[in-house]
């Protein structure tokens, strides 16, 4: 049945001329496998004979008659000249209301100790793409549960947003906060290539009973092999794309977005492709866009529903103008940026205000709210500004009364930025703290 099931996949991609006998191996270097006397399409799946039984492993390239393919496990039991089957595409992913609650691997396995995941449907890997006219505008806000991101920079519903740090500043945390309060049906959580031992903690401590039964988490460890990792950020955007077809308001967390792009730079170098920028080959610049094109609202006349994106970004040295950075600003809708200075002087969430931006605020905010955000940025700039010169004890007060203004809020400004990681803060509630707090600023206008 299953054989017949990928023979039917296989026949219809069209893609190989016909399904050939076995071939063998004949080279391992590093993580890839080359071998000999088998066709199979780029992105099919082979059977290799190992010590152990047969391995899964996917056809990532070629040359001339050669294959080059990876597994999605370790290599050990490999033989050489071991028996390589083509099978056909694989089956994807499985997808439906059972993975609500449930922790799966890069490709959909369970890792939760919870029983097998029995779904009537599988999804592939990759997107049916929208045709950009049919997809719905972004025009309602989307409530995360932070104050600092509620009120001066305001997600939209559909938005793809990025959240750019060095490491140690906070990602991780500020992601585990919007997973507990953003106002969503349904979450899905990628820890892509992070540490293994923070997705037990993300799962007890972050998400809780009451999280978990709304989310589905895809862990793909950093000791997970390249292959596993790309999958990984496949999967959560299948599993995304399956609840916003449900017409589900989906929230997508991505941690992380670099992580993606090195698993695709270790694939892509295995194979001979050139380095381009910082090691990176060109082909991690088609992929990013690719993934990041997959969310956002969907088709409202197809009845369905958005997926909401944060996608982490790993700026290596603080440096916001690694080629990674640089290639997902661009791609992304926003971005939010995480200072390790501010995170070094305990106010956390670490959210430069003056870095961060939405570019659809003002699609999803009301004139007023715009006004009030724009004062307390402004007020918290000029305060920026004049940092060394107030701490100096070098400024005057009453030499500048819109300086004067800002020194007097900070401290209450301080206040409104900083949350507990526990806490979540409504729309609602934010919206009215930044009334009281711009109320002075906007008098003074
Ligand atoms: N809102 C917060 N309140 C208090 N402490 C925080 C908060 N956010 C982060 N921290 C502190 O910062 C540490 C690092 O945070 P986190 O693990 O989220 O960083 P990260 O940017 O994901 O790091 P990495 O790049 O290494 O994954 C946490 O262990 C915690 O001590
Ligand atoms: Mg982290």
């Amino acid at each position: 049945m299953t054989l017949l099931k990928r023979l039917g996949a296989y026949q219809t991609q069209g893609l190989v001329p016909a399904m050939s006998a076995s071939g063998k191996l004949t080279r391992v270097v590093g993580l890839t496998l080359e071998a000999v006397g088998c066709t199979a399409a780029v992105g099919s799946q082979c059977k290799i004979q190992t010590q152990f039984g047969d391995m899964d492993a996917e056809v990532v390239g070629f040359s001339d008659d050669k294959l080059f393919l990876m597994p999605s496990e370790s290599l050990k039991g490999v033989i050489p000249g071991a028996r390589v089957t083509p099978v056909g595409q694989g089956e994807g992913v499985p997808v439906g209301m059972e993975l609500l609650g449930r922790v799966i691997d890069g490709i959909g396995q369970p890792l939760d100790g919870l029983g097998p995941i029995v779904t009537s449907k599988n999804a592939d890997f990759t997107a049916q793409r929208i045709n950009p006219m049919a997809r719905k505008p972004i025009r309602e806000p989307m409530d995360v549960g932070v104050r600092a991101i509620n009120a001066l920079i305001t997600v939209g519903q559909g938005q793809r947003m990025g959240l750019f740090a060095g490491s140690g500043v906070g990602k991780s945390v500020l992601l585990g906060m919007m997973t507990r309060g953003a106002k969503a049906d349904v979450v899905i959580v990628g820890l892509i290539g992070e540490r293994g031992r923070e997705v037990k903690e993300f799962i007890d401590e972050i998400l809780g009973d009451e999280g978990r039964a709304r989310s589905v988490v895809v862990a793909a460890p950093a000791d997970s092999s390249p292959l596993m990792r790309l999958k990984g950020c496949e999967t959560a955007l299948t599993l995304a794309e399956y609840f916003r077809d449900q017409g589900l308001s989906v929230l997508l967390l991505m941690d992380s977005l670099t992580r993606y792009a090195q698993a695709q730079r270790e694939i892509a170098l295995a194979v001979g492709e050139p380095p381009a920028s910082k090691g990176y080959p060109p082909s991690v610049f088609a992929r990013l866009p690719a993934l990041v094109e997959r969310a956002g609202n969907g088709n409202e006349s197809a009845g369905q529903g958005g997926i909401t994106a944060f996608f982490t970004v790993l700026t290596e040295g603080d440096d916001l103008q690694d080629p990674i950075a640089d290639a997902s600003r661009a791609i992304l809708d926003g971005h939010i940026v995480l200072s390790r200075q501010l995170a070094d002087s305990g106010h956390y969430p670490a959210i430069d205000i003056e870095k961060s931006i939405s570019r659809v605020m003002t699609s999803v905010t009301t004139e007023t709210h715009q006004q009030q955000a724009r004062a307390v940025k402004q007020a918290y700039a000029l305060y920026q500004q004049n940092h060394d010169l107030i701490n100096l004890g070098a400024y005057q007060s009453g030499a500048d009364p819109r300086l004067d203004m800002a020194i007097l809020i900070r401290p209450r400004l301080d206040h409104f930025l900083t949350q507990s990681m526990t806490d979540v803060v409504e729309m609602p509630m934010c919206l009215t703290d930044l009334a009281t707090i711009s109320a002075p600023l906007l008098r003074a206008n």
